[in-house]
């Protein structure tokens, strides 16, 4: 594999992908969303705000799907080409408010969106992470009002969000046509502080099933995706 331009030159490996050495870099709310989305059959994805691409990474490679991966910072588009350079999924460099080529219709739409609200958190002084983790450039509602024109009837919509915005965003959800279908919670002791959503484009609601996520499911719902992070090193390595 071959290393292009500045800032891939600046990059590290892990699992095989190519990421910034600072700056955002995927975690396990990147795994656990990809491990919710490979679960649908859908053939057409589109990964809003890919950051290196990680999770359109996972859902194209081993599977018989198409993506389209998009990211707002030029410097993560880079990350992501050189990713998933090998995969039938195209890359492009764009905010998705301005919206998305016309021509894009898809059955699967994940984004791990910056969850961060401005003013109410500390911002990264890292301008690549600020974007990254705080809605400077639109949040997770933005984003489906982004991708709504772009989806059929049935199409899923999934995302991982704070379990504190959860109801918020449920409701507004609600009101595009989009209903949960699944919702993983995820607890730090007591608290719960994560869930990770599957919402379908539907006339009629969903009856929503949640589940209390312990370690021991934590760790069955990401390990598949670190084997298949783990077999993609070793292809390389080959
Ligand atoms: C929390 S990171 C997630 C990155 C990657 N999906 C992952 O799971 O590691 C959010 C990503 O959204 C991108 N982003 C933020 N606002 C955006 C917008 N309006 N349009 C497209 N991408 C955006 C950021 O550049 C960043 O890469």
């Amino acid at each position: 594999m071959q290393w292009r331009g500045s800032s891939l030159s600046k990059a590290s490996r892990f699992w095989g992908l190519a990421q910034p050495l600072e700056g955002y870099r995927f975690n396990w709310d990147s795994l656990v969303l990809a491990s919710l989305a490979d679960s649908i059959p859908a053939r057409h994805f589109c990964d809003v705000g890919t950051g290196c691409g990680v999770i359109a990474y996972l859902l194209a490679s081993e599977r018989d799907r198409t993506g389209l991966a998009v990211d707002v910072q030029r410097e993560m588009a880079t990350f992501a080409r050189e990713n998933l350079q090998d995969l039938p999924v195209k890359v492009i460099c764009a905010d998705v408010r301005n919206g998305l080529p016309a021509d894009c219709l898809f059955d699967l739409v994940v984004t791990n969106p910056p969850y961060g609200v401005m003013g109410a958190q500390r911002i990264s002084p890292n301008p690549s992470r600020a974007i990254a983790c705080t809605a400077l450039n639109g949040d997770l509602l933005d984003f489906a009002t982004a991708i709504h024109g772009h989806c059929a009837q049935d199409a899923h919509f999934c995302f991982v969000s704070p379990d504190s915005n959860w109801a918020r965003t449920r409701d507004a959800l609600e009101e595009m046509g989009w209903y949960a279908k699944r919702v993983w919670r995820f607890y730090r002791g007591d608290k719960p502080f994560r869930v990770a959503v599957d919402c379908v484009r539907c006339l009629e609601p969903y009856v929503e099933r949640s589940f209390e996520s312990q370690s021991v499911v934590l760790d069955a719902l990401i390990e598949p995706m670190i084997e298949r992070l783990g077999r993609s090193k070793r292809a390389m390595a080959d």
